[in-house]
């Protein structure tokens, strides 16, 4: 009989060092096994019988089992079996002699994650147990990654909202912005976690106006000198609000430098060319696109592809000129048919393989 899930120790409980449960009937190779995970730095605990050890398991959190096969009373497949109705994820690895190898074998195919054969080296030890330790890490960080990512999403645009509800001509250019910027990272062949972050900055980058006060930030003229300089400060506050925690520092470096200038003559910190984050110069070009595409209170939006030809015009200056070839592809692709003003939208973001196919057009200003 297998315990049911819900009763496993919360995750939350989880201590700093990894838990390590080990079972095993024979007491000499049991301390000896706990001898070389302690000098892991592992934290661990030993069970004399599978039984023990489930009783120890119902109790505690554990993020790896070593379990003996051959063991009176319960053998190590019916105890695997047991673990895996408690956990299915828990790393779990065998160790057996030789006689056993087809026994190992059965292990492995019952959801084992690893083997050790007796009699094993300590560093044979050592490395089966930090390659599990670590698969099971990279598994349960994905796992974290794909459930928090939606609501890293959500509260992005809650923050972008509460900014838009009040610059009221920005409309959905946040929005924009990361899609936009995301379309890219796809075509530049960006991990999954770089192409989020890129998104998130792209959603994030202006929530520094949320501290700019309204006489300049809805001022229908032009600003003064005084003005401007305290608008720009947008994105040093807005990079000090969204870093909140060290996760959060590649989304704060995009917020910062989205106002770099590709010759060096932006803000806040003057930077130029590659010093300039991937992410910021990815999307300092959706920013000016959108910016000209949408009505704004100091001027009227302007077609799409004037906007383009504006950014290609300040190619190598105010933009990294090869990002600005990827976007030409977009502006391609997203070109309507017929002359018109159709709003770049969530479209399909363009096949990476297609884009490779597809050779950049060179723009006219490109060096
Ligand atoms: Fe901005
Ligand atoms: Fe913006």
């Amino acid at each position: 009989m297998t315990g049911p899930i819900a009763a496993r120790p919360a995750r939350s409980a989880r201590p700093a060092r990894p838990r390590v449960l080990c079972v095993d009937d024979e007491p000499g190779l049991l301390k000896l096994v706990a001898r070389l995970l302690e000098r892991m730095d592992l934290d661990v605990s030993t069970a004399a019988s599978p039984n023990a050890a489930l009783t120890l398991f119902d109790d505690e959190h554990f993020d790896l089992v070593v379990t003996d096969i051959r063991m009176p009373g319960m053998d190590g497949h019916a105890f695997l079996a047991e673990i895996r109705g408690r956990d299915p994820q828990v790393p779990v690895i065998v160790a057996t002699g030789h006689a056993s190898l087809d026994n190992a074998i059965r292990a492995l195919r019952d959801g084992a994650s690893g083997m050790l054969i007796k009699p094993f080296t300590a560093a044979e030890f050592e490395t089966e147990i930090t390659n599990a330790l670590q698969r099971a890490r990279i598994r349960h960080d994905a796992l974290q990654y794909r459930l928090l990512t939606p609501i890293l999403d959500g509260v992005a645009l809650a923050l972008t909202a509460a900014i838009e509800a009040r610059d009221l001509e920005t409309g959905d250019h946040c929005r924009q912005l990361g899609t936009l910027g995301e379309r890219v990272a796809t075509m530049l062949g960006l991990s999954e976690q770089e192409r989020t972050t890129i998104r998130i900055g792209g959603y994030l980058h202006d929530v520094g106006k949320i501290a700019i006060a309204d006489r300049i930030l809805l001022k229908p003229g032009k600003l003064t000198d005084e003005e401007y300089a305290e608008m720009q400060r947008h994105a040093d506050i807005g990079a000090s609000i969204v870093q909140t925690h060290e996760a959060m520092t590649d989304i704060a470096r995009i917020v910062r430098h989205h106002h770099e200038r590709f010759d060096g003559a932006g803000y806040p910190d003057r930077l130029a060319g590659e010093e300039i984050p991937l992410g910021a110069r990815i999307i300092s070009i959706a920013d000016a696109f959108s910016a000209m595409t949408n009505d704004r209170v100091y001027r009227k939006a302007i077609p799409e592809d004037q906007a383009w030809e504006e950014i290609r015009r300040n190619s190598g200056s105010q933009f990294d000129p090869a990002i600005v070839e990827l976007y030409e592809i977009i502006a391609d692709a997203d070109a309507p048919p017929i002359n018109g003003a159709a709003a770049v939208t969530p479209r399909a973001v363009v096949d990476p393989v297609v884009a490779a196919a597809r050779p950049p057009r060179l723009s006219p200003n490109a060096p």
